[in-house]
């Protein structure tokens, strides 16, 4: 009778070995096939990289500066901390939990339900942004090389001219922008460790270095004092319903929530990554560039006499007329005009191949195709798709969707209404679909240490960011 017991005994145990042994190289062997970052500066660079984008220079800085200054900067980091870092966890923690690409995370974590949908229209979104983030990733490049052949200073035309000629005919832009598609093609084959977190690294703290050799400089400038003041007296007055909209709007575009991005390199994150501190770290140095972009635009176009049109502050004009006129305006023109546009277009590659990377990440896990397939599969149509978002600003602006150019029309489904939407749906996902403790497991990694910032995140993510985020989707209805 003993003998019988210990005989179960040992089968058991025989058993659970086996059982274990299946699990430990089953898993490894499925671990092995999903790339991972190779170190933590190299992941958040990589993250940073991806926020920031031309957002952090055309937008925060106007936008702070007309709603109410240092008043606009406490509003934007409050929003950062009850909409952007909690939106940001529930992608962190669907990308690292679920350990696949945007549409498979749902998929795996709830087999039996819809809700890869959701994934879909992430990954959607990010393919229409990546079509027109091309065509102005292409133009940075195509300043930089006006800059350094001097030809964006012969003085025959006017700045405004030049842009018109420069993004406006049919043929320079589409080459630029092809080059730039053929640049992020080189990167993304070449990888996950080789290409992404290899050049992250490298144009990251470039990025950081042009920025702080640019504040010196314009610091430095005549009246520049006059110029911070200008960008950062606190201002109550212009503080409305409007500026937490553009505040909220602003954190949601910055920190490329809402199109699987996050998802997507989270699943590339080591299973020991701290979630909670890799987000504060990668909102602040997003906060931190735009912050610092507007201590360099606004002393230096004060200083030039360049602020008196509101309309020349922001977007387009901002960086390709006003800019180019501040550099004309400084001794060896062509250096900085060339210095500037080499840190934008860094900015732009680096946001460009996350958005690509959230497509070829989906192709290699779902349709199991090779990095070189998927990678082709997601380029190779962008010649053309890019190419028409180009001609739209141009030859084809006459075509219209809704009052809308072909590039003004889906930037505005895809950001107005895909990004939020999405996001939104994450949020209930992790909040209230999946197991209440997911969000837990993750943040704490599975119980390895505690997590004080919990509650309050869970908290942020089941109610207050879906109410936040409505209420971006519905804002261009409440004026
Ligand atoms: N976060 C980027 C910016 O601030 C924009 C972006 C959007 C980047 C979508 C990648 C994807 O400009």
């Amino acid at each position: 009778m003993n003998c019988d017991k210990i005989n179960i005994l040992c089968c058991n145990f025989v058993v659970l070995v086996i059982k274990r042994y299946r699990f430990i190289t089953n898993r490894n062997k499925y671990m092995a096939g999903k790339a991972k970052f190779g170190s933590k500066i190299g992941l958040i660079a990589a993250t940073v990289g991806s926020a920031v984008g031309l957002g952090n220079v055309w937008r925060f800085p106007s936008v702070a500066q007309e709603n109410g200054g240092a008043a606009f900067l406490i509003i934007y980091i409050a929003c950062v901390f009850i909409l952007g870092i909690p939106v940001m966890l529930s992608e962190f923690a669907l990308g690292r939990g679920g350990n696949s690409d945007a549409v498979g995370v749902y998929k795996r974590l709830t087999p039996a339900k819809k809700w890869y949908f959701n994934g879909i229209l992430g990954v959607l979104a990010s393919y229409i942004i990546l079509s027109f983030y091309m065509v102005v990733a292409g133009w940075t490049l195509e300043y930089f090389w006006q800059s350094i052949s001097g030809g964006l200073f012969d003085t025959s035309t006017t700045f405004v001219n030049k842009m018109h000629q420069l993004i406006g005919t049919s043929w320079s832009p589409i080459i630029w922008t092809v080059i730039m598609i053929l640049l992020n093609m080189i990167v993304l084959l070449l990888g996950v460790n080789k290409g992404i977190e290899k050049l992250s690294n490298l144009l990251m703290p470039l990025l950081f270095v042009l920025l702080i050799i640019f504040c010196v400089v314009s610091l430095n400038l005549p009246n520049a004092i006059e110029g911070l003041e200008f960008f950062l007296k606190p201002d109550f007055a212009n503080v409305s319903g409007a500026t937490f909209i553009n505040a909220l709007g602003q954190a949601f575009f910055s920190l490329s929530l809402g199109m699987g991005i996050l998802i997507t390199y989270a699943a590339y994150y080591p299973h020991d990554t701290k979630l909670t501190r890799t987000a504060v770290t990668v909102s602040l140095l997003d906060f931190l560039v735009a912050f610092l972009m507007g201590l360099i635009i606004f002393p230096a176009v004060k200083s030039f006499g360049l602020d008196t049109d509101p309309e020349a502050l922001k977007g387009t004009t901002l960086v390709f007329v006003t800019l180019p006129e501040v550099f004309s305006q400084m001794p060896v023109s062509q250096l900085w005009s060339a210095l500037f546009f080499l840190l934008l277009s860094v900015a732009a590659i680096t946001s460009t191949i996350s958005l690509a990377e959230v497509n070829v990440s989906l192709m290699q896990d779902r349709f199991k195709f090779s990095r070189v397939k998927s990678s082709l599969i997601v380029i190779l149509p962008l010649f053309v798709l890019s190419s028409i978002c180009s001609l739209s600003q141009g030859p084809l602006s006459d075509i219209t969707i809704m009052g809308n150019t072909i590039f003004d029309f889906l930037d505005l489904v895809a950001t107005n209404l895909m990004l939020p939407i999405s996001a939104f749906f994450c949020c209930i996902y992790v909040g209230w679909v999946l197991p209440k403790n997911f969000l837990e497991r993750e943040l704490t990694n599975h119980g390895e240490f505690g997590s004080v910032a919990y509650p309050f995140v869970l908290f942020c993510v089941r109610y207050i960011a879906p109410i936040l985020i409505l209420f971006i989707l519905l804002s261009p209805f409440l004026d």
